[in-house]
């Protein structure tokens, strides 16, 4: 606060409390003759009011508050720059609960990014931590029943992008994912889409055109198997998808692989090594495990 600031919320802050004081004092009672009968001179539809002191319990009230507002202000930040006697601050506060919350947390933290994923997933402390890692951290694109959304893949399933073993798991999380599928737009012309969009369709057992599909096939071979494989199993090394299983990331109808072929797609799983570090990140890797375990 600059220095003017500084004094105007001093003045407005001392005059204020001054003033519910001075109106307190000449409110107590409006002039003291003694005489229980007289009244203030003010009269409505015939009523007169009296001039009696305000209640004794009711006039201290009000005095401990002002002097609960004075005492407050000297120990604690109020007025103006002045910080408080005690020193308390707001960050100050925060800082000491981050304490006391890693004095209970960290000791589990250590103790569990020893153990292995696979027998992690299976200790229920452990994955209860995980699950509220997972609901504060990765909901936002997973859903916060991981069952993931368009372009966000289903964690609860057994099929995988990048392999369901514990370490591509925690390697998702910890480094990040970016899978590349290449737009064809400028290669294949409609009708070679067309035909890739039928081959695809069969790959995963769906009613298609056959003509079509035969030169879906040959373009398949020539270019998509280098990624997804011969038979369209896909690879856990580039995260390219299994093509067969119709469990889709972007989609399966006609029209959504017709513009995954011609636009390409590219899925970002951010690194989270730098936002949870490594014991969050193994525990949230045991949830997730323990997700599709079952
Ligand atoms: C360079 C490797 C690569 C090549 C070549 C490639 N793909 Fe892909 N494809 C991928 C990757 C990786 C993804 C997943 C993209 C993501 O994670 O966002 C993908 C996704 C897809 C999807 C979406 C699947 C889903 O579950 O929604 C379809 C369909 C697809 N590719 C078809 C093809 C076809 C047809 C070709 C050939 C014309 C092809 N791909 C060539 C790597 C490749
Ligand atoms: C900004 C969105 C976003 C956030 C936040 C996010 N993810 Fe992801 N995640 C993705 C996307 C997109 C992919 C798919 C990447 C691809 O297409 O290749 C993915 C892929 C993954 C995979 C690999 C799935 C597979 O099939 O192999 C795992 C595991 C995963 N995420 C776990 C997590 C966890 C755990 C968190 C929280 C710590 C998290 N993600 C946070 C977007 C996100």
């Amino acid at each position: 606060m600059s220095e003017f600031w500084n004094w105007w919320v001093i003045l407005i802050t001392v005059v204020n409390v001054l003033g519910c004081w001075a109106l307190l004092y000449w409110t107590r009672r409006m002039k003291d003759s003694g005489d229980e009968n007289e009244t203030t001179g003010h009269v409505y539809d015939g009523i007169e009011e009296y001039n009696n002191p305000l209640p004794k319990w009711w006039l201290n009230m009000f005095n401990i508050c002002l002097v609960f507002s004075v005492v407050y202000l000297i120990l604690y930040p109020g007025l103006g720059n002045f910080a408080g006697v005690l020193g308390w601050t707001q960050q100050g506060q925060h800082a000491e609960e981050v304490a006391d919350a890693k004095a209970i947390y960290a000791p589990l933290f250590a103790k569990y990014a020893s153990v292995p994923i696979e027998e992690l997933s299976k200790v229920k402390q452990a994955t209860q931590m995980g699950k509220r890692i997972f609901v504060n951290t990765c909901f936002g694109c997973h859903g916060s029943d991981a069952r993931g959304n368009k372009g966000y893949p289903d964690l609860t399933d057994k099929d995988w992008l990048y392999g369901k073993d514990a370490a591509a798991l925690e390697q998702s999380i910890l480094n990040g994912r970016s899978g590349m599928m290449p737009a064809y737009e400028e290669v294949f012309d409609a009708a070679q889409i067309d035909g890739l969009v039928q081959y695809v369709g069969q790959l995963s057992g769906n009613q298609v055109n056959e003509q079509q599909a035969d030169i879906g096939k040959a373009l398949y071979n020539q270019q998509c198997y280098v990624c997804h494989g011969v038979d369209g199993k896909g690879n856990v090394a580039l995260g390219a998808p299994n093509l067969t299983d119709n469990i889709w990331l972007y989609g399966g109808s006609s029209t959504t692989i017709a513009e995954t072929i011609r636009k390409g797609r590219n899925g970002i799983m951010p690194a989270h090594k730098e936002i949870l570090g490594k014991e969050k990140s193994h525990l949230v890797a045991a949830y997730v495990y323990s997700l599709s375990d079952k």
